[in-house]
């Protein structure tokens, strides 16, 4: 087997996008580059990687294996640069993290001060939903992920830094908006917007009010904060959401946060990556830069967190 890591590498992102385009974008290529080198991968392998139904292209089964070891061979390598860059003490590297979308409201901010204080640091930052996070974890794709409560049935190191308070909001001329330590079973009366399947925020709130034997009525399920903000102003339904994705709609007045017994419930933030895994020096500067500086950076109060992480299920 004759094959280069430059082939390599323009497979995954074919593969990762399943468009040459896309990969050439990303990659600064010319399309037809991109075919060439995917071309002479197959052939060097002696194998389809994709094929071709309609406008769309797909990975064969044997495109799948390739793409599975391909992943971890370039994911290597990426750590193996880590480390050999701590070695020399270079003040450069590159950070590779996911977070999940609801962290997305302060992470740009957090991000913004350690490049300024490393400059030589390179980012690459993927927003998604807990879900995915999690299956990145397992692939070894990422240096560490930024998640509300890590799972308890994978092997992983989760240090808290910060509190993650989830509130109901409502548009501020909703009949409870002046209301003060409403009843948890009144909850019962309204319509809950939801996020998709696989958010953290959802697990965090099925689970409160099961936990809570309240048996609240789902209207629409939405993909994302910021729609589930949008829905709630135009009187669609109560939203329950971090309190970090609603501080503008908050001191605009759009939404207001509902005086409900027994709210907020208390999730706080984690930085969690495989345990036992080798943190190259930039991973491991960045960790301890959210540890010790993000609630200051961002203005909050002082935080209460817990001792130890507090897990729970995947799929719960
Ligand atoms: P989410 O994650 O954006 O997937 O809801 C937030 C969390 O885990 O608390």
């Amino acid at each position: 087997m004759n094959i280069t890591l430059r082939q390599l590498r323009v497979f995954s992102a074919v593969a990762r996008h399943l468009s040459f385009t896309r990969a050439a974008e990303e990659l600064c290529l010319t399309q037809p580059a991109v075919s060439m080198q995917v071309k002479q991968l197959e052939s060097q392998l002696d194998v389809s990687l994709f094929e071709h139904l309609g406008k769309k292209i797909y990975l064969t089964e044997m495109g799948r294996e390739v793409y599975h070891y391909s992943r971890s061979v370039l994911q290597q390598l990426d750590e193996l640069q880590g480390v050999l860059n701590s070695l020399k003490g270079l003040g450069k590297g590159k950070l590779k993290i996911s977070v999940a979308s609801t962290a997305n409201y302060f992470i740009p901010v957090l991000l913004a001060g350690f490049c300024q204080r490393y400059p030589g640091v390179t980012v690459s930052l993927d927003v998604t939903n807990r879900e995915t996070l999690l299956t990145q974890l397992a692939e070894n794709e990422v240096d560490m992920v930024v998640m509300g409560q890590p799972p308890d049935d994978m092997d992983l190191g989760a240090d808290p830094f910060m509190e993650n308070p989830l509130v109901i909001v409502a548009p501020p001329e909703h009949p409870l908006a002046k209301d003060k330590k409403i009843p948890l079973q009144r909850l019962e009366q309204e319509v809950f917007l939801v996020r998709e399947p696989g958010s953290g925020t959802r697990i965090a709130m099925e689970r409160f009010f099961a936990q809570h034997d309240v048996h609240i009525t789902t209207g629409m399920e939405v993909g994302s904060n910021e729609a589930i903000k949008q829905s709630v102003q135009a009187g669609l339904g109560l939203g329950l959401l971090s309190r970090d994705t609603v501080e503008m709609e908050l001191a605009l007045g759009r939404l207001v946060i509902l005086n409900v017994s027994e709210f907020p419930i208390m999730r706080y933030w984690y930085v969690v990556h495989r345990q036992g895994k080798r943190l190259s020096m930039v991973a491991q500067t960045f960790k301890d830069y959210l540890l010790q500086e993000s609630p200051s950076l961002l203005g909050k109060g002082e935080q209460k967190l817990p001792q130890a992480r507090i897990r729970e299920a995947h799929s719960a």
